[in-house]
């Protein structure tokens, strides 16, 4: 592994995420979980697709077990919009909830917290993008994650994105607004079909990729990484070829919060930064556009990343001694791009409905991004466009 020889300049700090239960069959402490943090009357958010097979029922079952009165608010759809928020913000108010519960993926979470942001502040989006809420006066209400896919990490980190009515998509984030507790039951994930297991097990290990490999400092953050690509990278097809399988499936959802621990004290690489863009423009699944363009970025990134892609090539078990670290970040990157072929994943932009005359908006757009800015390698505008043209 990369070797830091001094430390005498190391300087970081960690906001560790919320207290966390793992195991299967811990989705039954909810209720009791959510009453001793004061619940009285809860919203549970999630999708329709969650209330239709009757987990939604199944979960609001327990906080009804434990004294807390419960309603089911199952409108959240995949990418979240304000609509979705104003009317869970607005069902809030008028019923009195006191507590969240969010149910389901990155979008019922990422909806939940924005839920949370205006009800502790009552700003709009443009607000909050703006100027957060954390120096907003009152405490922000109880708040519980239950994520049922391995993916997105979204309970453990502080950011959430949603898209307005126009299609613009705002990423806000909150130190006070983020899950208080999240709950993480591999069960949940069981009955997830395979696409959306690989595409959201492609999200967890880009999380870990990026967020290890960019050029922020924090140790902390890199043990997570590094842990989650051995995860993820070990259990992913297991957990696609047989959706049963608990122990691949348990892999997945800790290598899946690890990310999200290890993205919400580093952040991203350009993967998530160009990716962005092409979800801003096109209405695509996140985890099948960062599998079209991780290749692309790999490569961009091979030199600059070399000692760092070289680890990731022994954390998924290649052998690499010997070799120079420019010659084991190649092994790195056929092994990373490996995972995504056996994950089947999308392998081009322009399966997701990108064009090539699109490629000036989306460089517009991903120059910007944080995420871009602080990739190993950082981008010219002539670069972008041009991973961008190789990815379609
Ligand atoms: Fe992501």
């Amino acid at each position: 592994m990369e070797v830091r020889e001094r430390f005498d300049d190391l300087a970081f700090s960690v906001a560790w995420p919320p207290s966390v239960t793992f195991g299967a069959g811990t989705a039954k402490s909810l209720g009791a979980r959510a009453r001793a943090m004061g619940a009285s009357r809860a919203l549970l958010v999630t999708d329709a697709g969650l209330a239709a097979i009757g987990l939604a029922d199944r979960v609001a079952g327990h906080l009804r077990a434990a004294g807390v009165q419960t309603d089911v608010f199952a409108k959240v759809r995949p990418n979240p919009t304000m609509s979705e928020v104003t009317e869970g913000v607005a069902l809030m108010k008028e019923q009195g909830h006191d507590f969240i519960v969010a149910l389901g993926g990155g979008s019922s979470i990422d909806a939940s917290k924005v839920m949370s942001m205006q009800m502790l502040s009552g700003r709009s989006i443009q607000e909050i993008e703006a100027k957060g809420v954390d120096d907003a006066p009152g405490t922000p209400l109880g708040f519980i994650a239950v994520p049922t896919t391995a993916g997105t990490g979204s309970e453990a980190t502080t950011g959430a994105l949603v898209k307005d009515d126009s299609g613009k998509k705002y990423l806000v984030r909150s130190v006070r607004c983020r899950p208080a507790q999240a709950i993480l039951d591999p069960e949940l994930t069981l009955s997830v079909p395979a696409r959306m297991t690989a595409s959201t097990g492609m999200d967890a290990f880009i999380h870990a990729l990026g967020s290890y490999t960019n050029v922020q400092v924090n140790p902390i953050g890199d043990i997570c990484a590094q842990e989650a690509i051995r995860l993820v990278s070990r259990n992913l097809a297991r957990a696609i070829a047989d959706g049963s399988d608990l122990s691949a499936r348990s892999a997945m959802m800790l290598g899946s919060h690890l990310a999200g621990i290890a993205i919400s004290l580093k952040g991203n690489d350009a993967i998530h930064g160009l990716s962005t863009a092409v979800e801003s423009l096109v209405d695509c699944t996140h985890g099948e556009s960062l599998s079209a363009l991780m290749p692309h970025v790999l490569r961009f990134n091979r030199e600059a990343a070399a000692a760092r892609y070289a680890q990731i090539a022994r954390l998924m078990g290649r052998d690499v001694e010997g070799m120079s670290a420019f010659e084991a970040a190649a092994v790195g990157i056929e092994a990373m791009i490996g995972l995504r072929d056996a994950a089947g994943t999308c392998r081009r932009l322009g399966d997701l409905g990108i064009r090539a005359e699109m490629t000036e908006r989306l460089t517009e757009m991903a120059a910007k991004g944080r995420s871009t800015l602080i990739n190993c390698r950082k981008p010219e505008r002539g670069e972008i466009a041009e991973l961008y043209r190789a990815a379609i």
